[in-house]
């Protein structure tokens, strides 16, 4: 059974639903605000880079369409998914400024009586309140859903079509919506994934949880990184050991590095810090998961410069060969990425002279399409933006690996050392072990890796 699914926001959740949706035969209503963005998205063009994204939508083009208008978006509506930005306001708190003007102008469109999912993080509580907000501009019925999702930037596709689980949380009378939105997945993915039925405030609850967890696992191994860095331990053989415990499990986030930034889980963990706040509970690991992560700036900063004054070298005066923009690699986000946080710090920290180069973010989008946080903006003249790996490291002193980009995974480590000045390389993802460096000729520093 195909279905009509309208889409609210045609950002990277909105757009890969969308599109995954209308692939697998369903007709495909995206509405967005930004006009710019529907009118690159009627031209066949993805406004962001996720991959297969823009071959999914070239083949699936006959069953999506894009509007900015509600009453054109919502006129043959069967169900809407809502999935616009909830960014964090400066109290940390979630900003719900989108979701609720998309809720305003659902109930002013809609026709006919219609099932709401909303797709957007947001906190506990929200589900309700969107629901009271489209009731109260529309004389239809409304059932509000809520249909966390759980896709990963980078590898949002797969992740769309093979989910680990699928959790609705609806009222308890809302059967017939839990019934449509099981139908619609069901025809929809290449899995067979579990169906958590939940109400509204857990479902809401279990996406923060699960993020906030998935960082806190990241923090935990990091903060052991610094540690296993003083022992001469290595943090990989350790990650390794703790992921064959069944109840750790492989796919637990155990790469200790530069730590982790994206759109999600910084933004993710303060809403619930602040959440918790406003309810009288303070979060005292999460308190700790951010600030642990943050620091990684520093330490990072303190291994290049331990390299740099082992080998007599001044930061002011070296060329820096610096690798990766994006908070991970396979997307061009760069929103709260660690690459960049680190390059403010170099910046500020006396380098002169940054070349850079990410295999997206830089080369196939163009310098104008990365957004120059306000730090960087005052140091643009000391950074040059590279179109090639070895335009980057040519006559470099020093390497610093910012991103794991498979790219950079497979360098010829001798070859790029030979069309450098110095032999110097922060490996900050852990992408090489020191004995590999050491035998392409490289002083190496990185987190705990032998
Ligand atoms: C995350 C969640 O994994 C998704 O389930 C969720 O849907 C999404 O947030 C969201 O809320 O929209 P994403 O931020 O795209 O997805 O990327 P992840 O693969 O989770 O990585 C997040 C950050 O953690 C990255 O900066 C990555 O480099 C870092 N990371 C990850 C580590 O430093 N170590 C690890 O072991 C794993």
């Amino acid at each position: 059974m195909k279905y009509n699914i309208t889409i609210i926001g045609a950002g990277y959740i909105g757009l890969t639903t969308g599109v995954c949706f209308a692939n697998a035969g369903h007709k495909i209503t995206l509405v967005d605000v930004d006009k710019e963005k529907i009118k690159m998205l009627e031209n066949g063009k993805s406004p962001i880079f996720e991959p297969g994204l823009s071959e999914l939508l070239t083949e699936s083009f006959s069953n999506l369409s894009f509007t900015t208008n509600y009453d054109e978006g919502l006129k043959n509506a069967e169900i809407v998914f809502i999935a616009v930005t909830t960014p964090s306001k400066i109290n940390g708190e979630a900003d719900l400024s989108f979701v609720k003007s998309a809720s305003e102008s659902i109930g002013k469109s809609m026709k006919s009586d219609l099932v709401i999912v909303n797709r957007s993080t947001a906190p506990i509580g929200t589900g309700k309140m969107l629901e009271k907000i489209i009731q109260s501009k529309t004389k239809y019925k409304v059932s509000v859903i809520s249909c966390p999702e759980f896709l990963r930037e980078g590898t949002a596709i797969h992740d769309f079509f093979y989910p680990d689980r699928i959790v609705i949380g609806a009222e308890k009378n809302d059967t017939k919506a839990v019934e449509l939105l099981e139908k619609i997945y069901s025809s929809t993915v290449k899995n067979k994934p579990e169906f958590l039925v939940t109400d509204i405030k857990s479902a809401e609850m279990i996406k923060y949880a699960s993020n906030s967890f998935l960082a806190t696992q990241i923090s935990f191994i990091n903060e052991l990184a610094i540690l296993c860095d003083k022992l001469n331990v290595d943090i990989t053989n350790v990650a390794k050991g703790m992921k064959m415990d069944s109840r750790i499990g492989e796919k637990a986030f155990l790469n200790a590095g530069l730590g982790y930034g994206g759109s999600c889980f910084p933004k993710d963990i303060k809403a619930l810090i602040a959440l918790g706040k406003k309810f009288g509970k303070k979060l005292q690991i999460l308190e700790k998961v951010n600030k642990i992560n943050d620091s990684l700036i520093d330490f990072a900063f303190s291994k290049i410069k331990k390299l740099l004054r082992k080998n007599n070298l001044n930061l002011s005066e070296v060329k820096v060969c610096f690798l990766g923009l994006s908070f991970k690699p396979n997307t061009d986000d760069t929103r709260e990425s660690q690459a960049i946080k680190l390059l403010e710090k170099l910046c500020a920290g006396g380098a002169k002279n940054i070349h850079i180069y990410d295999p997206v973010v830089v080369r196939k989008n163009g310098v104008e399409n990365f957004v120059i946080t306000k730090k960087l903006k005052k140091h643009m003249a000391k950074l040059l933006f590279c179109k090639t790996l070895d335009e980057a490291c040519n006559k470099a002193d020093i390497i610093v690996l910012a991103t794991e980009w498979e790219e950079f995974k497979t360098i010829d480590l001798a070859a790029i050392k030979k069309q450098m000045k110095t032999n110097l390389f922060v490996d900050l993802r852990n992408v090489f072990s020191k004995n590999h460096l050491s035998e392409s000729g490289f002083d190496s520093e990185n987190i705990a890796r032998e």
